[in-house]
């Protein structure tokens, strides 16, 4: 059975370029809070750091956190190696790593929040709005009910399932449909700024094509802002 600390051992489960999606949200924080010296940003799930490193060269003081310590171990050599200040937090997506709460201005979490059972998904998602000053940004990528290993392996609870083969066996993944991703941003607290839902159609490939796929796979992405206070 695979945990998070056993796949970082392995290099080919580690990615290593960073998504472009990640300059463009420290540009858009880089816009809203002009005024602001430097950015405080928080890359929840850190894995082996691709978007932590991006984040301080970007300028922004970064916050690292992830439930692997080996992907802490990783991310810290790469901000030392850049020479870029953190702060980090070995620790579980549901429970609040910081001692200050509403002092950032980002929060991001790439293909982090799906690994775990729906209640604590919730749990992850109040962190992150506690953690942020209202007009504050959240972005995200979560697993869809279109993916497709959806339905595959044992449903631990509704669209919960822990996988029996392949990289990530053992590992849980919960996957959104629609309503249930709203849910999950009520209104009184986010604002919606885009909902995507970014759909592959795989149409033909050859098989354990997923450990040479230089493509992307099916995801909710979301990008959100935490609310002035109503
Ligand atoms: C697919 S990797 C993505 C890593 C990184 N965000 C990136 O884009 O390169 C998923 C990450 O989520 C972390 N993770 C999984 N479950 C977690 C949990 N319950 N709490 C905190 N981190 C978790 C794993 O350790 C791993 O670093």
């Amino acid at each position: 059975m695979a945990d998070w600390n056993t796949l970082f051992y392995d290099k080919k489960s580690i990615e290593m370029a960073p998504e472009p999606e990640v300059v463009k949200f420290i540009e858009l924080l880089a816009k809203e809070f002009s005024n602001e010296q430097e950015k405080k940003v928080w890359d929840l799930g850190c894995g082996a750091g691709r978007h932590s490193v991006v984040i301080g060269k970007m300028n922004c003081e970064v916050f690292i956190s992830d439930h692997s310590a080996k992907a802490i171990e990783l991310t810290k050599e790469k901000l030392d190696d850049n020479k870029i200040r953190y702060t980090e937090a070995l620790s579980s997506m549901e429970n609040y790593p910081w001692q200050e709460k509403e002092f950032l201005h980002g929060v991001l979490s790439w293909a982090v929040l799906q690994h775990n059972t729906l209640d604590k998904i919730v749990k992850s998602i109040n962190c992150i709005y506690e953690s942020l000053i209202t007009g504050g940004y959240f972005l995200g990528t979560i697993k869809s009910t279109k993916a497709d290993l959806y339905g595959k392996g044992q449903e631990i609870e509704k669209d919960t399932f822990i996988l029996d083969v392949g990289k990530e066996d053992g590992v849980p993944h919960h996957y959104f449909d629609e309503e249930g991703i709203k849910q999950l941003f009520p209104d009184d607290q986010w604002e919606i700024v885009i909902l995507a839902e970014q759909v592959v159609n795989y149409v033909s490939t050859v098989e354990k094509f997923w450990e040479i796929n230089p493509f992307r796979y099916t995801t909710w992405c979301v990008l959100v802002k935490k609310r002035w206070e109503i």
